[in-house]
């Protein structure tokens, strides 16, 4: 019979040497809540396809940033549905489109306690659902979509936001919003650039939560998800442009992205957990077939190992709760 020497399970026997030892912990302050908020909305409506998670109201928004800044998340990230879409997405650039009246409102509840960031893309507020502008043969308009983006950031920076979210995948996106906030005295905004965002199908369930007008998909201008190699670059021009904080996006399926991100820059890494990660684990428990709460916490462990400074996900409140246990 052999006697093994050496044995890694003895630093496993016990539960307090396991936390002894433990290599990755994730805190409530490293997790950021996306939440949407409906023009016209009387009250929360429920989001079929992400079960547990609703379009707000403009009240019942402030109550959840206020929930939660009393769990210490680290922010939220707020997205705008508009009652009215049209072609240019007008309704993002308006100080009184809904977008901007929830910076606004969140901003005076809870902008001292959390960090408050706002989705910059069209998407939500096109009719035809693209994140950018399109030209008259209906292709996206790199360029002319830049100069939307300005005023949008502008919009925001105006309405209080501390971190704008450029997601729209155009190229140089990030060096013309640091440009417009800077010319607008709103230097001290930050920019979460979506940097390394792949056409993926685990979008799935968001486009039902921003009611989304998108008829094909987006692969002109999200990466091709074999890319690893262009993830890290479109990561090193966003630095190089400004970004304060680089994303990955998905993120289950990319972790290995992000690590390659993680090594290649200085600055905070996020990782978006995305709706469509989200629903699997919602959708598996409710059969009963997964522990939900378990699964949640291992999920949002692999995305901090594999690098992840900063990790949006709409478990925040629930995990903030599950590691105050
Ligand atoms: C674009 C945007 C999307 C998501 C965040 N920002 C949708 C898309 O690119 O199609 C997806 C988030 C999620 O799936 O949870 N404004």
């Amino acid at each position: 019979m052999s006697r093994p020497v050496i044995r890694p399970r003895r630093l496993r026997r016990t539960p307090a040497l396991r936390r002894l030892v433990g290599e990755t912990q994730v805190r409530a302050s490293q997790l950021v809540l996306p939440v949407f908020v409906r023009e016209g909305a009387t009250e929360p409506v429920p989001i079929g396809s992400m079960p547990g998670v609703v379009q707000h109201t403009r009240d019942s928004l402030k109550a959840a940033a206020l929930e939660a800044a009393e769990l210490g998340l680290g922010g939220v990230m707020l997205f705008g549905i508009p009652a009215t879409k049209d072609a240019t997405g007008s309704g993002a650039i308006d100080p009184t489109g809904i977008l901007n009246l929830a910076i606004n409102d969140v901003v005076a509840e809870v902008g001292d306690q959390l960090t408050v960031m706002s989705d910059l893309c069209l998407d939500e507020f096109t009719d035809h659902g693209h994140c950018g502008l399109l030209t008259p043969d209906g292709e996206v308009d790199n360029d002319k979509t830049l100069a939307a983006y300005a005023e949008m950031a502008i919009a925001q920076a105006e309405a209080g936001v501390d971190m704008v979210g450029p997601s729209g995948m155009m190229d140089g996106q990030v060096a013309v919003i640091r440009q417009a906030l800077d010319a607008g005295e709103h230097s001290g905004v930050s920019i979460l650039a979506y940097s390394a965002k792949y056409a993926s199908a685990f979008f799935g369930p968001f486009r039902e939560a921003v009611d989304s007008s998108l008829d094909g998909d987006r692969k002109t201008y999200q990466q091709d998800p074999g890319n690893v190699r262009e993830g890290v670059r479109e990561v090193l021009l966003d630095v190089e442009q400004g970004a304060d904080i680089v994303m990955v996006k998905p993120a289950l399926a990319y972790l290995d992205v992000v690590a390659r991100v993680r090594d290649a820059v200085d600055v905070p890494v996020a990782a978006y957990n995305i709706s469509g990660e989200y629903s699997m684990v919602e959708a598996a428990a409710a059969h009963g077939w997964i522990d939900r709460d378990a699964a949640v916490l291992e999920t949002l462990t692999s995305i901090r190992r594999a690098g992840a400074d900063v990790i949006l996900t709409y478990w925040a409140v629930d995990a903030a709760r599950l590691l105050a246990r």
